[in-house]
């Protein structure tokens, strides 16, 4: 992974043609595995018997080299420069509601392509902003070299039930939670429409970090598909300081809403009261 590393510094230096840069990173040789946050199977029913509260992430997850996975069309490889924990992380590394296995078998069940997700191993993590190294037959908008974000939402786009709404996609998933491949990874794997490109003035971190709890927050309170919040509606937003909440805030504000925040301590709220 080193040469790759190298290349993405020197890419935010170099300033070359994106058909030069974009050619370079077509000529950089892909490895074949890479280091990755990692789920096991064989371990889904480690913390039988346990509260919730007593189920220790660090115990269930791993750091663990696995294969690159094949590309497919209309995806592409991206090499991760940063992803984020969330909520999602949390709820596979304990294996609730369900373990995710049972999301990535369903998934498997549905073509050859997908088949691909269904492994022993399920690599988590549903934020990445990086560097696109690869793309798959039918992608044009995305070429090797690109600085990217990608957003969660993995639809598969056959039916016509999501065309107006891809949440409401009869295939719709959470990308690096129902399926394979995710963001807590050197390598991750995404369909070429969840990129969006990197905006210049965010670090990698800050790229990686609002993707899954801003767009939720937006398509919850914002959207047309929403709540269609308007000027002057009184939002209760519990959770205020949280990842989800902050952006609530944040949108409630912006769209001359009266933001009502529920948060448990004085520190949480003086977050909140920052926000504006
Ligand atoms: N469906 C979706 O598309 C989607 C997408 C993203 C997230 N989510 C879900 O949305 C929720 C928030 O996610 P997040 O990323 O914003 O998490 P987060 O940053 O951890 O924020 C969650 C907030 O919940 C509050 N909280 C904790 N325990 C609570 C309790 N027992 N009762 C009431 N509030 C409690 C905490 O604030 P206080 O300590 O101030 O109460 C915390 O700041 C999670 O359940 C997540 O799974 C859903």
């Amino acid at each position: 992974m080193r040469h790759i590393l190298e290349a993405i510094q020197s890419l935010t230096s170099s300033g070359g043609s994106a058909t030069a840069v974009s050619a370079d990173f077509e000529a950089l040789t892909l490895p074949e595995s890479y280091r990755a946050v990692t789920l096991q199977k064989e371990e889904t029913d480690m913390f039988a018997g346990l509260d919730s509260r007593d189920k220790d992430p660090r115990k269930s997850l791993h750091v663990q080299d696995v294969p690159v996975p094949e590309l497919g069309p209309g995806e592409a490889l991206v090499a991760v420069m940063a992803s984020s924990v969330n909520y999602n992380t949390v709820w596979s590394s304990i294996f609730e509601p369900i373990p995710t296995f049972h999301f990535l078998e369903r998934y498997g069940r549905l073509s050859p392509l997908a088949e691909r997700h269904d492994l022993p191993y399920h690599v988590i993590g549903s934020d990445l902003a990086g560097v696109v190294l690869r793309t798959g037959p039918g992608v044009n908008a995305w070429r090797p070299g690109d600085e990217v974000v990608a957003h969660c939402l993995s639809v598969e786009l056959e039916s016509s039930d999501g065309h107006n709404d891809t949440m409401l996609d009869p295939e719709q998933r959470i990308w690096g939670f129902e399926t394979n491949f995710g963001g807590l990874a050197e390598i991750a794997l995404v369909k070429s429409n969840q990129l969006m490109p990197k905006p210049d003035h965010l670090s990698w971190e800050e790229a990686a970090a609002p993707g899954l709890v801003n767009s939720t927050a937006y398509r919850q309170l914002v959207s047309r598909n929403g709540a269609g919040m308007k000027q002057g509606d009184n939002v209760l937003i519990w959770g205020a300081s949280g990842g989800l909440g902050s952006y609530a805030t944040q949108f409630a504000l912006a769209g001359g809403a009266n933001p009502i925040c529920v948060v448990s301590s004085p520190q949480k709220a003086d977050i909140c009261r920052a926000m504006g």
